[in-house]
């Protein structure tokens, strides 16, 4: 995982994750990417044994670091954060090598297969109308066709440079430029969805099935509904057309081992599937709804009793 001593507890899954696998007792050991080794085929990384407790600045202790084989574990949880660059992409070729004999959540090959902006694509029915490019004269004949549209980064992530341009909006052209010298990928644009004022819905699926779910309110001042921007967590329900998103994205989810992943829902549309420790999982105990930690624990240690992993 990225450093221990900077992830926010109140939010972080992994952290909801590590605290529950100590409270059944499995042991814990910590790494950061940096420290892993390929070596005659064997993927080694110094481990140190971990602690963890729900403390605000008090919320780890570590262990003296032992170089191990990585095989040895019988679970590797992978928590990196963006960006999704050539380090992120070859930390999970190096996990690929143990997995599934090690069983890593999720699927390293699948993670790197599945950027959140990109993999969503693969469901063009369930999501807005949406193009994906770098091209002035598609972005154009896209908002003559929708007017109201959305800008964003395809590789951001807390609602980073999301932007917002109305039909009427002179900023367009400049804000084009801006994109286009500041990102070297093409970028995502959207149809805007007016209906985000009620929120962006974090829905949290577990091997495939729907698991817990958050609906998140953006500020009266914001576009955006992310909760490090702001928005704020809320109880919800799913509605009929978030229950058949769930089920279409089932089966595809189990096949490719991505077994802890959260989608995004405005308006009954998906606009994001995220695969690396989507948040959400604290918001949701803390609502009062399930306790989603144990349940991606009751599967994990399902699929390691029974040899299952993929
Ligand atoms: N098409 C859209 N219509 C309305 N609001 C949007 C749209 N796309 C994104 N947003 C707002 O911006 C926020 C961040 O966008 P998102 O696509 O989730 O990217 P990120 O990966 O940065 O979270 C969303 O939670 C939502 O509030
Ligand atoms: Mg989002």
């Amino acid at each position: 995982m990225d450093p221990i001593e900077r992830i926010n507890i109140r939010g972080d899954s992994t952290f909801a994750l590590l605290l529950e696998a100590q409270k059944r007792a499995h042991a814990l050991f910590y790494y950061t990417p940096d420290r892993i080794a390929l070596r005659d085929g064997r993927v080694f990384a110094a481990v140190a044994p971990l602690a963890v407790r729900d403390e605000v600045g008090n919320h780890f202790s570590l262990g003296e670091s032992k170089r191990i084989d990585l095989a040895e574990f019988d679970v590797i949880l992978m928590r990196q954060d963006p960006p999704f660059d050539l380090a992120y992409i070859t930390a999970t070729h190096l996990l690929e090598r143990i997995h599934p004999a090690t069983l890593v959540v999720n699927d390293p090959a699948s993670v790197r297969n599945a950027p959140e902006k990109m993999f969503v694509t693969e469901f063009p029915d369930l999501m807005p109308p949406t193009l994906l490019t770098r091209d002035l004269t598609e972005i154009k004949s896209f908002r003559a066709e929708h007017g109201d549209i959305v800008m964003k980064p395809l590789y951001g992530k807390g609602g980073e440079a999301v932007f917002r341009v109305a039909p009427e909006d002179l900023n367009f052209g400049s804000l084009y430029d801006l994109f286009a010298v500041t990102f070297r990928e093409p970028w995502v644009v959207q149809k805007f969805l007016p209906a985000v004022k009620q929120g962006d819905k974090r829905i949290i699926l577990v091997d495939g099935d729907f698991g817990g779910a958050v609906n998140r309110v953006p500020a009266p001042d914001d576009l955006r509904s992310n909760m490090v921007r702001g928005g704020t967590p809320k109880e919800t329900e799913l509605s009929v057309r978030e229950r058949e998103i769930c089920a279409r994205l089932g089966p595809a989810l189990r096949e490719r081992g991505l077994l802890f992943t959260g989608i995004d829902v405005i308006d009954g549309f998906l606009t994001e599937i995220n695969v690396t420790s989507p948040t959400g999982i604290r918001a949701i105990k803390n609502l009062g709804g399930p306790d989603l930690a144990a349940l991606i624990w009751d599967k994990i240690e399902h699929k390691r009793a029974a040899g299952t992993q993929r």
